[in-house]
């Protein structure tokens, strides 16, 4: 039975129905799960929509000695509602590095899948559309439970693994990107296809091209921009890959000014889908190690990318930025304080409050004064005064997992 309660009184272990009010403007994915988790209790919490549907059928009800009667849709008393139940026992929910821990088998296993990808489109073999379709589901699955902690790791790679992991990278980016812009669930997981499949043409390149450590001569380039129709090609030749799935792979690289290729199509010529993969694929190629680049903080990526005019859809990226934040995890900051803050969490009321693992370091790199510090809980602590810039070259050869762990580095 459903209950209108206030949000304020969700306890652990009831199961949560809908809040009062549109769906992109809370924090979860999910419009109906039971809350086991500590961190979507205090999402709930910290959401401000004061009213929220809980099923009562399906999890715990308000106390039930004092609820006089059966509630149904109405909104129970302030004190009813008000009685924290006796918790049930209930497995713990994922804490940050459980996350992680989980986003780094996901990495590992949608790198061989995307790998197994491209060696069978090399090879001229049909591509597995189920094994696609499979990883996908777990990426978004995964993007949707936890959209920082996965987004983060799945942004960590190493050079050589980049064709393969930036795939992965794309496809997460594209699910959450989906989220913001208010997509349901299948048309998230629809752009999330789109994102993996994007650079497939690549399959075709030579290893040497890909991985060219300096410039590239302007021959070279022509043929690296030819992967998008060679993807088209190859993903043309099975009739199970969605359309859209084909145009995204085609029209990633398009410009909303027109200068993009292969079509040069402009603005509203271009698809919603490739519009979004235009924005995750320069993002995780800006914030990725290449052969010939070290990888950008990621919020000096987001600054560079919010001043290239005519590149990318504006309404788009600025809800892009509002997926990642103005400092995404993973950045580097510099504190009123002297210190430095990495960034772990994003606080969705506030995109300039992020959370941070704080910490001092010397000459040899050594990390001291850890701290995990929540500039929304506690913006007296200290205050952000810019982004990491050249210390984000420095630090970058900090074991990122560590750092993103809200346990004290060793
Ligand atoms: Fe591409
Ligand atoms: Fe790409």
């Amino acid at each position: 039975m459903l209950k209108k309660i206030k949000t304020e009184d969700l306890v652990l272990g009831m199961y949560f129905s809908g809040f009062e009010a549109a769906w992109l403007d809370h924090p979860f994915w999910k419009n109906k799960f039971l809350l086991k988790s500590d961190s979507e209790l205090r999402q709930a919490h910290a959401s401000g929509i004061p009213y929220c549907w809980i099923d009562t059928e399906r999890g715990l009800d308000v106390d039930e000695a004092d609820d006089g009667g059966d509630g149904g849709d109405e909104l129970p008393a302030q004190d009813e509602a008000s009685v924290v139940p006796e918790l049930p026992d209930l497995p713990p929910g994922p804490d940050i590095d459980t996350t992680l821990m989980d986003a780094v088998a996901l990495r590992e296993t949608a790198k061989k899948a995307t790998k197994a990808m491209f060696s069978e489109a090399r090879l001229g073999k049909a591509l597995d559309m189920e094994r696609c379709v499979t990883v996908v589901e777990e990426i978004a699955g995964a993007v949707l439970q936890s959209p920082n902690g996965t987004l983060s790791v799945l942004r960590l790679k190493m050079a050589d693994e980049y064709t393969y992991l930036h795939s992965v990278a794309v496809c997460a980016l594209m699910v959450a990107l989906g989220r913001t812009l208010g997509l349901d669930e299948n048309a998230c997981r629809e752009a999330g296809l789109g994102g993996f499949l994007h650079d497939v043409g690549k399959a075709f390149l030579s290893h040497e091209l890909l991985n060219k450590p300096g410039k590239l001569t302007d021959e070279e380039f022509s043929q690296v921009k030819k992967h998008p129709e060679l993807g088209y090609k190859y993903l043309s030749l099975d009739p199970n890959v969605p359309d859209y799935a084909r145009d995204v792979c085609l029209h990633h690289h398009e410009k909303m000014d027109g200068n993009g290729y292969p079509d040069a199509l402009r603005s509203g010529q271009i698809s919603l889908y490739a519009r979004m993969a235009a924005i995750c694929d320069v993002y995780d190629a800006l914030t990725s190690d290449r052969p010939y680049k070290r990888a950008w903080d990621p919020a000096e990526a987001i600054s560079s990318m919010a001043s290239w005019n005519g590149h990318f859809d504006r309404a788009m990226f600025l809800a892009f930025v509002k997926t990642l934040g103005i400092y995404p995890v993973g950045s580097i900051v510099k504190l009123e304080s002297g210190r430095t803050g990495f960034v772990i969490r994003q606080n969705a009321q506030d995109l300039t409050r992020p959370v941070l693992k704080v910490f001092r370091y010397n000459d040899n790199m050594e990390m001291s004064d850890t701290e995990i510090l929540d500039l929304m809980a506690t913006p007296e602590a200290d205050t952000i005064v810019a982004r990491g810039g050249e210390e984000w070259a420095r630090l970058s050869h900090l074991d990122t997992m560590q750092l993103l762990s809200t346990g004290t580095p060793a």
